[in-house]
């Protein structure tokens, strides 16, 4: 992500910031999504692979594993195993250096993640309509407006590069990154308010309390605001707006920090080691 030439020094420092704090957050949700990648691999992989398809369910699931459902363990299975693949090319999209130096890896990760992500949405709409697995009528709305996103976003992304707009390309791309995480975002947020809060507060077992339908609808609307805030900022002359979205962007990275740290220890760590 770059930010717009500015004029005086006052603003170049304000754009440093800015530019700074947005590739420390990156780093930090690079850390927490790679952390995503190796649970998926080695739960789910390990598991899939040697064939004990039931023990998917070792850790709390909706649906997981259901004796007597080919279909549906067949699609759980291919839509889990992909997100590990999603997750890996959509960050290799945003690593500026891959990007300069090897252009044409950046194309056919590119075409990659957004073929895949479309795949996720699809498979994912299956198993909340087709199969039924969902937690609360709330939850899976959330989820379905999350699938619809990365579906037209997706697609704004593959035609503004066909059609060789890089800088609307730049702009969806990013933009279908953000809702794509959305999951890993809404397992972060979790464990952030957890840990904020000692405690479940706002929260029941359904995922219908209040501060699970914040976290649910927010897990993917609020990193699209922050990321506007992020562009509109970079774009904008004025330092001031540079530095309070640094300092906001600063206490973003620091609870996604948190919820990166409790996704590990406390809700995948545990059926790991
Ligand atoms: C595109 C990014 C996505 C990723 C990376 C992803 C990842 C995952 C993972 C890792 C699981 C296993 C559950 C767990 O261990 O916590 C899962 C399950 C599931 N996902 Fe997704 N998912 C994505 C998108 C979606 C979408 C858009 C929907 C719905 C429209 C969806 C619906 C589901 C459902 C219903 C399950 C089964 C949960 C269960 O049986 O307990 N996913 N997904």
């Amino acid at each position: 992500m770059s930010a717009s030439p500015v004029t005086t020094p006052l603003s170049a420092v304000a754009a440093r910031w800015l530019k700074w704090s947005g590739a420390l957050w990156f780093l930090v949700a690079a850390v927490g999504q790679m952390a995503f990648i190796g649970f998926i691999c080695i739960y789910y992989g390990s598991r899939t692979l040697s064939g004990d398809f039931p023990a998917w369910n070792d850790k709390p699931l909706i649906d997981g594993y259901v004796e007597g459902d080919p279909l549906g363990n067949g699609v759980f299975a291919i839509h889990v195993l992909l997100a590990a693949v999603v997750t890996l090319a959509g960050l290799m999209q945003l690593i500026p250096s891959i990007r300069r130096r090897f252009p044409r890896l950046h194309r056919w990760t590119g075409r990659l993640f957004l073929a895949l992500a479309g795949l996720m949405a699809v498979s994912g709409i299956w198993l909340t309509v087709g199969r039924g697995t969902f937690l609360s009528e709330v939850s899976a709305v959330a989820i379905l407006i999350n699938a619809a996103l990365i579906l037209v976003f997706g697609g704004l992304a593959w035609r503004s590069a066909l059609a060789r707009r890089f800088e609307a390309h730049r702009l969806w791309a990013m933009r279908t990154f953000m809702v794509v995480s959305g999951v890993w975002f809404l397992r972060v947020g979790l464990m952030g308010w957890v840990l904020v809060n000692q405690g479940p507060v706002g929260m029941t077992d359904e995922m219908s309390g209040p501060a699970d339908i914040v976290l649910t609808f927010g897990s993917y609307l609020i990193p699209l605001l922050v990321l506007e805030a992020y562009l509109r900022a970079s774009r904008s002359a004025r330092g001031g707006i540079k530095i309070v979205v640094a300092l906001g962007l600063g206490l973003v990275t620091l609870f996604t920090a948190l919820g990166v740290f409790g996704t590990v220890v406390l809700m995948w760590g545990p059926y790991l080691w």
